[in-house]
């Protein structure tokens, strides 16, 4: 999406009218509730995060709130903490040793409740399992599981023993999970024979198999879930069953390694401009300081709170809001396997009453899925144990938000619009629901402690009532330190506009109040409800097939995904097309990334519209896909592909 574009979105998202002040019944009880902490904290934002940084547990205390080279921070030096301390063991000493740590749902009807006791042995015993496997501090772990217990006690064991978790979510394919582990150059798999999805079994063992091919993975521990009819075979010297080898460790506790402030606490790859995913690079005090205070300030979260957070913990919402949030809070969160329509269509809201959740961490593209099904299913149970709701991943249509707003919250609960990346860590643009009056489609402003602005061009911050790009100015102690193995990409990616100040790489517009409208990415990156897919990956993973000449991906708007992908694709000299040929592109891209990358459709044309100088046009591309009136094609260097295109896309609809 180029600035311009964006401009359609904006015509619906400004008529928007309507104002929602937090209540005095709210705003009494909540965390945070004097709106001085704003200035507070842009006056002294390293006095902010010191203070927050006592909500944490440190073995050490730090010398120095935060060391800025820009681009590089490092925040809390000379601190020494540990991630599953904070998360686990703390909580175990005190009040909250029996409390609900976890309580976990799995997709069949099968639920397990953690207390931070038994989380915190399990972890222990995962810890020492790890270490006989030869794991040590600093060594990558990559992950691949289904959402069940054993994922976040895998990140907490690798927290405990300083080992670097490396998250790959179970939809990737095969190939997807071989370039992250090689990337990361990671020797050791934590897999499942399977996992539950609609009532199907997704087959990761098999995947796992054949990503570590040609990788230096030596171990592959298979955590059994699905049991024989997942048809799991295992490799004789390289594969072992988690449960033989948690019975073999010792039942003592783990000590926790005291790591740096800034020793690496885990890598998640995202995707970027390029076919390359990146692996963004998380320390371990900035992070937690961060995360835990967002819990705090944005969720407003209490003892007494059951947060329900509906992500996997293969993206970073999970890390975040799953696992180093609610537990360094010490909460009891609630976690679930599968689809949300198994086997019902009143799946969240049965959890929601069966553990009476108090707040809900949704994505927009859920919410208007649940619109489209209509009210009836949250009306089936009784939902009133909610008292907050989130949204997060893509812009909220002000439509998504009111529905949200009056059938699950029932006009009593505050929403927050949580604008964030893997890159942020945690929550950056979001309402602290007892202070900010929200408005339906808008993450109202930064939260106390970020500089973000809106800026044109120049860098120059744009007037109330103009758009621009979003930036942060002052690092924050959740931001990424580099991109692993590739600092330079880090530089120029992040800093390369302007001169130490974060550009996440999406627009926005700031209204009359000085409320950020976030408006979606203007850089080559397709949300898919609420995943980031490169177009250049899924172009690359196309033009791989062997019938295919060349590809040009483009992200149009989608009522229910938010952004669905479209690929143009001319086949190679005596290729006939076909309707199967579409079905096997499709697939090839599914084999190659996975089925969140499997382009909505795909449209054969005899050429792309190229500029003069050979570039694709996709910003043509994407006003045929979604039949605007053309811009501009005086560029174009043959005008007759737009017509010859045009009448292409009408007809496969
Ligand atoms: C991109 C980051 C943060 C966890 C989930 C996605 C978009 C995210 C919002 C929001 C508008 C949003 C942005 C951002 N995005 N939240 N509340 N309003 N846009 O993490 O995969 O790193 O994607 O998601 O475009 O850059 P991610």
């Amino acid at each position: 999406m180029t600035m311009s574009e964006t401009s359609n979105q904006l015509d619906t998202l400004l008529r928007e009218q309507r104002t929602f002040a937090p209540s005095e019944e709210f705003t009494k009880q909540a965390n945070f509730n004097d709106p001085g902490v704003y200035e507070r904290a842009l006056q002294n934002p390293e006095g902010y995060w010191a203070e927050q940084a006592e909500n944490i547990t440190w073995f050490k205390p730090y010398d120095k709130v935060l060391e800025w080279n820009p681009p590089h921070a490092q925040w809390f030096v000379g601190g020494k903490l540990n991630a599953a301390y904070n998360a686990v063991d703390r909580h175990r000493q005190g009040p909250r040793k029996n409390k609900a740590a976890i309580i976990w749902e799995g997709e069949p009807g099968d639920d397990k409740v953690y207390t931070y006791e038994m989380l915190g042995r399990e972890v222990d015993k995962a810890a020492h399992m790890l270490k006989s496997l030869g794991v040590k501090k600093g060594d990558r772990v990559t992950v691949y599981l289904p959402m069940i217990p054993e994922l976040p006690i895998t990140l907490l064991a690798c927290a405990k023993i300083g080992a670097i978790h490396s998250v790959v979510f179970g939809g990737f394919s095969a190939k997807s999970l071989q370039d992250r582990i090689l990337d990361g150059d990671s020797d050791i798999l934590i897999t499942a024979d399977g996992g539950f999805r609609r009532g199907g079994i997704v087959p990761l063992k098999a995947n796992a198999d054949e990503a570590v091919e040609g990788t230096n993975v030596r171990k592959v521990v298979v955590v059994q879930r699905i049991g024989e009819k997942a048809n799991a075979t295992m490799v004789e010297g390289r594969d072992v069953y988690w449960h033989e080898e948690m019975a073999k460790a010792p039942s003592t506790p783990c000590p926790s390694e005291e790591m740096d402030a800034e020793d690496i606490l885990f890598l998640l790859y995202t995707s970027g401009t390029t076919g390359k995913p990146k692996g963004i690079v998380h320390t371990t005090g900035g992070y937690l300081v961060g995360v835990n205070t967002s819990m705090r300030s944005v969720f407003d979260l209490k003892d007494e709170d059951i947060f329900f957070c509906t992500a996997d913990i293969g993206w970073v919402t999970g890390h975040t809001y799953i696992v180093y949030g609610p537990l360094t809070a010490g909460a009891t969160v609630v976690m679930y396997e599968g689809a949300p329509d198994f086997p019902e269509r009143d799946r969240f809201w049965a959890i929601v009453e069966k553990y009476s959740a108090t707040v809900l961490y949704t994505a927009p593209t859920s919410i208007r899925t649940f619109m489209k099904w209509g009210p009836k299913y949250a009306e089936r149970h009784n939902l009133d144990s909610l008292r907050l709701l989130g949204t997060v991943g893509e812009p909220i249509n002000p439509e998504a938000w009111m529905w949200y707003h009056e059938h699950i919250g029932k006009g009593r609960c505050p929403i927050v619009d949580t604008w964030w990346q893997t890159e942020t860590g945690c929550a950056m643009i979001a309402p602290l629901p007892g202070i900010t009056t929200t408005k339906p489609g808008s993450a109202t402003r930064p939260v106390p402690g970020i500089e973000a602005e809106i800026v044109d061009e120049e860098g120059n911050a744009v007037e109330p009532g103009h758009g621009g790009y979003l930036v942060i100015r002052k690092p924050w102690p959740s931001m990424l330190r580099t991109v692993w193995g590739d600092d330079d990409r880090f530089q120029r990616t992040y800093f390369g506009q302007f001169d130490g100040i974060y550009l996440p790489g999406d627009g926005a517009h700031k209204d009359e109040d000085s409320y950020f409208w976030i408006l979606g990415r203007i850089d080559d990156v397709i949300n898919v409800s609420g995943h980031r897919i490169g177009t250049m990956e899924v172009e690359s993973a196309i033009v791989d097939h062997k019938s295919v000449a060349e590809a040009a991906v483009i992200g149009r708007s989608h009522e229910v995904k938010g952004q669905a992908i479209t690929a143009f694709v001319t086949v190679k000299e005596g290729v006939e097309t076909s309707p199967e040929l579409v079905q096997e592109i499709k697939q090839h891209v599914v084999e190659k990334i996975g089925a969140m990358a499997r382009p909505e459709e795909v449209i054969f044309t005899a050429e792309l519209p190229k500029t003069r100088s050979a570039k694709i046009m996709r910003r043509l591309l994407r006003d045929i896909a979604e039949g605007r009136v053309l811009g501009d094609t005086t560029t174009l260097a043959d005008p007759s592909v737009v017509e010859s295109l045009k009448n292409q896309y009408a007809n496969t609809e």
